[in-house]
């Protein structure tokens, strides 16, 4: 079951809490009528970055959970005036905010401002650290393919470093016992593969990572996130560590593609196979809605009970 007041990120987490709230969430899959789970609550989206998916699919999930949703987002807040972000919460919280959703560029934002809150803290993503929510409609899409994800080989592609996606991804299908391949230009790669858990490989070539895989999910370069030159050329990019056609056949027959978007389509993954047949790439965003009515639920549910 779930016990939490916050959803911070996936370390920390266990087997059952993370199956808890999967089998939740797969439960919420598909047109959800609306219920009244939290009628009454107020959740404020507090979107420190931009986002189209995770900011939208977490007002729709609060809607359809009958909460009061508000989005503040910082160009017309008074953080433009230079309010900190603690000001900002506990202003927030002296209205009754009962849920904070947090997207932060600074990696350990949703942590620190859980020492402070009163209200119960929902990562969307902060800096290069984690992004819970994710990794969690990412397992949910390949698990309503795929079934167990035990011994599944999943190859992360791209820009492994800056990417939130990545480690909450390595984590969590860690926790499930797929083995993770990890690989990209070795600027984009960390150091130690191993800290992200003992089914997680560092693979020197894409056509290494792909070969034989269930899963292949692409990743943006995260060119917020760094400074100066990590790469050659873009062009080079495309050509080392782009996914095509026969790249894709390296993989399993009918391997899913997967990546988090925004795309950024003839860099990292053609057209071709973005919009192609093994794409789950719009299943993941539905999965979204699911994944996030069950995190609001429980958190909500932990806060209720308190
Ligand atoms: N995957 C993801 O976080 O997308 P957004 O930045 O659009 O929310």
């Amino acid at each position: 079951m779930w016990s939490r007041p916050h959803l911070l990120g996936i370390e920390g987490l266990d087997a059952s809490e993370v199956g808890y709230l999967l089998d939740r969430a797969a439960s919420f899959l598909g047109p959800m009528p609306k219920t009244d789970a939290l009628h009454g609550r107020v959740i404020v989206n507090l979107f420190f970055e931009s986002s189209t998916r995770t900011r939208t699919s977490f007002e729709i999930a609060g809607k359809k959970l009958g909460a009061d949703v508000i989005n503040v987002s910082p160009s017309t807040s008074s953080v433009s005036k230079g309010e900190t972000l603690l000001d900002t919460i506990r202003n927030v919280e002296a209205m009754h905010a009962d849920i904070l959703v947090l997207r932060h560029a600074s990696s350990g934002a949703p942590q620190f401002l859980a020492k402070h809150a009163r209200s119960s803290i929902v990562n969307a993503g902060d800096g290069t650290h984690e992004h819970p929510t994710q990794a969690l409609l990412d397992v949910l899409t390949m698990r309503k393919r795929l079934g167990d994800l035990k011994g599944c080989i999943v190859a992360i592609c791209g820009d492994i470093l800056h990417s939130r996606v990545a480690r909450s991804n390595a984590l969590l299908l860690g926790l499930l016992g797929a083995n993770v391949r990890l690989t990209g230009p070795r600027t984009m790669l960390p150091r130690e593969a191993a800290r992200l858990g003992p089914t997680v490989t560092i693979m020197p070539t894409l056509s290494d990572a792909v070969e034989g895989a269930d899963v292949v999910m692409m990743l943006r370069i995260q060119n917020e996130r760094f400074s100066g030159a990590a790469l050659p050329t873009t062009r080079e990019y495309t050509k080392t560590f782009g996914l095509n056609t026969a790249m894709l056949g390296r993989a399993k027959p009918n391997a899913l593609v997967m990546h988090p978007g925004p795309i950024n389509r003839g860099v990292e993954i053609t057209s071709a196979i973005a919009d192609g047949g093994q794409s789950v790439i719009l299943d993941q965003v539905a999965a979204g809605v699911a994944v996030r009515m069950a995190v609001l639920e429980a958190v909500g549910r932990t806060r209720g009970a308190a």
